[in-house]
């Protein structure tokens, strides 16, 4: 189905058709990537960043927090162990740390690479000439969010940031090959019905293979402390019409959108999204990467978080999938 932006709008802003929104995306969805559940094994490496985007708890000015660095060798052995549950892909996350420069970042990627599973990487803006490295060392995909479509609200919220980079990593990294992931939160202060609008549009003109929508989840240790969270619902609709506007990309059910709502990634799954991100690291990380406070799993292993969702998986009729899951171009 193609929308309109004035389309989009009235769906975000009337509650009264939500039902048909889910239902309608849940068939999008069973139709063009089938029941089948990716997980991707979630590695946050390091808690150490040099921006200030005022929602994260991650944040360089916030000195409230341990911060941490997992090394090179212990990332590709909790990539080791992941592979040998059963994950297929492995997502390595962290803040924007410069310790991990481009070379030791190959080096990390050339060894994950030889555990035969799909890598994705998400560790912000970098320069071509380091994307360029990253892929020819065998990253597959890439995440980074736009975060807000909407110039002056992405200035509030980024300090020393700068959107139009922000594109152009986005560019860099489909001109390089990878398969390109984006996504924004929903419930920044001042963010408009008409911009998440302008949010699920770009998406498409960009051509995104993997999306990711969460709710703003206030962190005490930032400027935005005293902001209401994000909505879940709106959250759900955003991603809900994402999927029934892209079809055939991989949208996961992001861990936010179960911070709010006990069930949360169970409806995301039955709303659009068919991708899940367990994390793999022990618990004496998971607590630290404290993007927002409230956050799922912490206490936690890998074996049982895998249990988890599978069982939760299998409770809505759905199935694990055993193959790499990139973007199916059926
Ligand atoms: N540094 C990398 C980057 O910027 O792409 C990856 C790490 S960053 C912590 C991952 C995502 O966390 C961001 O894209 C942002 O949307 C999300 N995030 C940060 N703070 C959040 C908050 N308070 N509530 C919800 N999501 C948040
Ligand atoms: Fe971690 Fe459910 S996925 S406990």
């Amino acid at each position: 189905m193609e929308l309109t932006k004035p389309e989009i709008i009235d769906i975000l802003k009337d509650d009264s058709q939500n039902d048909w929104l889910f239902k309608l995306a849940d068939e999008t969805r069973k139709k063009y990537v089938g029941d089948e559940v990716h997980l991707r094994g979630l590695i946050e490496f390091s808690n150490i960043c040099r921006c200030q985007c005022k929602y994260c708890g991650l944040q360089s000015t916030n000195k409230n927090i341990e911060r941490y660095r997992i090394s090179p060798d212990d990332i590709v052995l909790y990539a080791q162990k992941a592979v040998e549950m059963g994950y297929k892909t492995i997502v390595l996350q962290s803040g924007e740390d410069e310790f991990y420069s481009k070379d030791v970042m190959c080096e990390i990627i050339k060894n994950i690479k030889k555990l035969d599973v799909a890598l994705t990487l998400s560790i912000g803006e970098r320069s071509f000439e380091e994307y360029k490295a990253f892929k020819d060392c065998g990253a597959d995909r890439y995440l980074i969010r736009i975060e807000t479509t909407d110039k002056n609200l992405y200035k509030q919220m980024h300090p020393n940031m700068d959107f139009d980079n922000r594109i152009r990593c986005l560019k860099d990294l489909k001109k390089l090959g990878y398969e390109t992931g984006t996504g924004c939160l929903v419930g920044l202060p001042n963010q408009t019905i008409e911009s998440l609008a302008d949010d699920i549009l770009f998406f498409k003109e960009i051509n995104a293979d993997m999306v990711g929508i969460g709710p703003f989840i206030a962190h005490p240790q930032t400027p935005l402390k005293d902001v209401p969270n994000g909505s879940f619902t709106l959250a759900l609709k955003v991603m809900a019409l994402t999927r029934i506007l892209l079809k055939n990309i991989n949208i996961p059910a992001t861990t936010a959108m179960e911070t709010l709502n006990p069930q949360g990634r169970i409806i995301a799954l039955q709303s659009g999204a068919n991708v899940v991100m367990p994390n793999v690291t022990t618990t004496e990380y998971r607590a630290k990467y404290e993007i927002y406070p409230g956050k799922i799993c912490i206490n936690e292993n890998p074996t049982q978080c895998r249990g988890c969702i599978e069982g939760k998986i299998k409770s809505i009729g759905r199935t694990v999938s055993t193959d790499y899951g990139f973007r199916n171009e059926n």
